[in-house]
């Protein structure tokens, strides 16, 4: 595989729930084929409510209940990450306007994806904001992303062989 890697941000509201999980997640699937060392993968927030904190205490509970492992603080996205990623990976629409609003030109506006769109349903169309709601809503994020991260990591290896 290429040298350079393939730098992914996954982006939700807070990044103190959605995101970071859907990092640690992604960094499970990429361990696991031995593939760590061809990637930088980050998580960010539209918000800066959160900046400097660690992920949500419930996100973390059930995440670690799956294995994961969370190591990361809060930070907010910004116009920046356009230039430091290949791959804006949004959770929901709200989301993915607010990014778009920071892209400059067409070349940062492809790098914005949604990853409902990756689910293998086919008819999830976000990954839902569980902040305000009970602990089954955390454990249907991990559901949902456990899902579409592993078609997300498949498309993003795909398209690196044809390029
Ligand atoms: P996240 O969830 O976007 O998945 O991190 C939220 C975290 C915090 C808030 C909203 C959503 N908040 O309003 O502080």
């Amino acid at each position: 595989m290429n040298k350079t890697p393939i730098r992914i941000l996954f982006v939700c509201l807070g990044n103190i729930c959605r995101s970071p999980a859907a990092e640690s997640v992604f960094n499970g699937l990429i361990k696991a084929k031995g593939l760590s060392d061809y990637f930088i993968v980050e998580s960010a927030g539209t918000g800066g409510w959160h900046i400097g904190q660690e992920p949500d205490a419930r996100m973390r509970r059930q995440g670690e209940r799956r294995g994961l492992i969370f190591s990361k603080l809060g930070q907010q996205l910004g116009k920046k990450d356009f230039a430091r990623f290949d791959y804006l990976v949004t959770m929901d629409d709200s989301n993915y306007h607010d990014a778009l609003l920071l892209a400059g030109n067409d070349d940062d506006r492809k790098k914005v994806v949604k990853l409902a769109a990756f689910h293998s349903s086919g008819t999830v169309d976000k990954v839902p904001d569980p902040y305000y709601g009970g602990v089954e809503g955390f454990d249907l994020v991990l559901d949902i992303l456990e899902d579409t991260c592993a078609n997300f990591l498949r498309y993003v290896l795909d398209s690196q062989e044809n390029r």
